[in-house]
């Protein structure tokens, strides 16, 4: 059967079937079962959660078992350096910033540096090592924990990490990773071995701590086929299969396809000024309106295509506005104009204040580096 989507790590594009996606990458829908159970621990439920957005799983239900058992886990998530960060990598870390908080844990965030130099002909070292940090300050600028929140840079904590992914290399084939993620025979044999260092810091806390305990990742779906593989090797090394939460992807801009950091049109970026904002969103953002006004009064809107909407699911905490939103716009009552006009003013609105964060975060890149002691 042909798709017309494809979700790797290294390539996302067409209009996503995530149903299809959670049954072909053997992973768990998340019910409201589940969702109570979170609740009791985290006393509300994420926006995210709500509607959605964080849609799938792998193993919550042990995770939670073993955290009701005052077993804590920590969390693990990472960005691979490459260009400048826009809104759609924020909605994992916004979330992973509320899991920290709500269950007080500590949190492992990993920079692959070397992971986009060795997929990609356009990108130097030096390229990634200078986008780690104008990565890092982005994190930063998210209200991580600071005491509680480590960053691991594959480059900088290679004398720690490698003797772990030896272990994990040794235990993953090339037929497997061929299976997992589409390797050819001219891949180059860095970016096979890559996988087992993004495996490392899913067990690398229990090596530290020198007992086991459960890991956390919440990642964009996309990261999934990593630990597809990883997962049975950490067990085999001695440690606890790591649990997943999979969100969806902020659509682009101009249409239903992932927000990518190379086509400047459908993304918006940390950096851009109000003024680009503006202009982004009123020339490309893909609108669920009609033709005239007259027609689009008379028969209203369809906010279920219209990516302004969309957006504003991703970014409009309040259920309340976010609904008067839907119904107005679908009852012709909210012009596109009117629609674009709030998410301009949402994304202004945090952006003004996250950028002032992110020139501090500048200063605190260091405290947030791991140090082995
Ligand atoms: N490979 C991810 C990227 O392309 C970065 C990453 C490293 C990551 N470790 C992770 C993402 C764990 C999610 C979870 O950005």
């Amino acid at each position: 059967m042909k798709k017309d989507f494809v979700v790797t790590p290294w390539e996302v594009k067409g209009d996503i079937d995530y149903d299809k996606l959670i049954k072909e990458f053997g992973t768990q829908a998340i019910d409201d079962k589940l969702l109570e159970r979170i609740k009791k621990h985290t006393k509300e439920i994420h926006y995210m959660l709500r509607r959605n957005i964080f849609f799938s799983h792998r193993d919550m239900n042990w995770l939670l078992d073993e955290y009701e058992k005052k077993n804590k886990f920590f969390l693990y998530t990472g960005r691979s350096p490459s260009g400048n960060i826009h809104l759609g990598h924020l909605v994992p870390w916004i979330f992973t910033k509320w899991l920290q908080d709500k269950f007080d844990v500590e949190l492992w965030f990993q920079f692959p540096d070397e992971e986009k130099f060795l997929f990609k002909d356009n990108l130097t070292l030096d390229d990634t090592q200078y986008y780690f940090k104008e990565n890092a300050y982005d994190v930063i600028a998210l209200g991580f924990n600071q005491k509680k929140t480590h960053f691991l840079v594959d480059t900088i904590h290679a004398n720690l990490m490698y003797k772990e992914a030896i272990k994990v290399a040794k235990k993953i084939t090339f037929s497997t990773t061929k299976a997992a993620f589409g390797f050819t025979n001219d891949m180059n044999i860095g970016a096979i071995f890559y996988t087992s260092m993004q495996t490392v810091p899913a067990f690398l806390p229990s090596v530290i701590a020198k007992k086991n305990i459960p890991c956390l990742i919440p990642m964009g779906f996309d990261q999934d086929p990593h630990f597809r593989v990883s997962r049975d090797v950490i067990t085999k090394l001695g440690y606890y299969k790591p649990a997943a939460l999979h969100c969806r992807f902020l659509p682009a801009l101009s249409g239903p396809m992932k927000m990518s950091a190379s086509e400047e049109s459908t993304a918006i970026y940390t950096t851009d000024s109000p003024e680009v904002v503006e202009n982004k969103i009123k020339k490309y953002a893909f609108s669920g309106g009609r033709e005239t006004i007259k027609e689009h009064r008379k028969k209203g809107g369809n906010p279920d295509i219209d990516i302004s909407y969309q957006w504003l699911t991703f970014l409009e905490e309040d259920d309340k506005k976010l609904q008067n939103i839907y119904h107005d716009y679908k009852s012709g009552a909210l012009l596109t104009s009117e629609l674009k006009q709030i998410l301009i003013n949402k994304i202004n609105g945090f952006l003004k204040e996250h950028q002032k964060k992110r020139e501090k975060a500048k200063k605190q890149l260091d405290k947030y580096m791991f140090k082995n002691r």
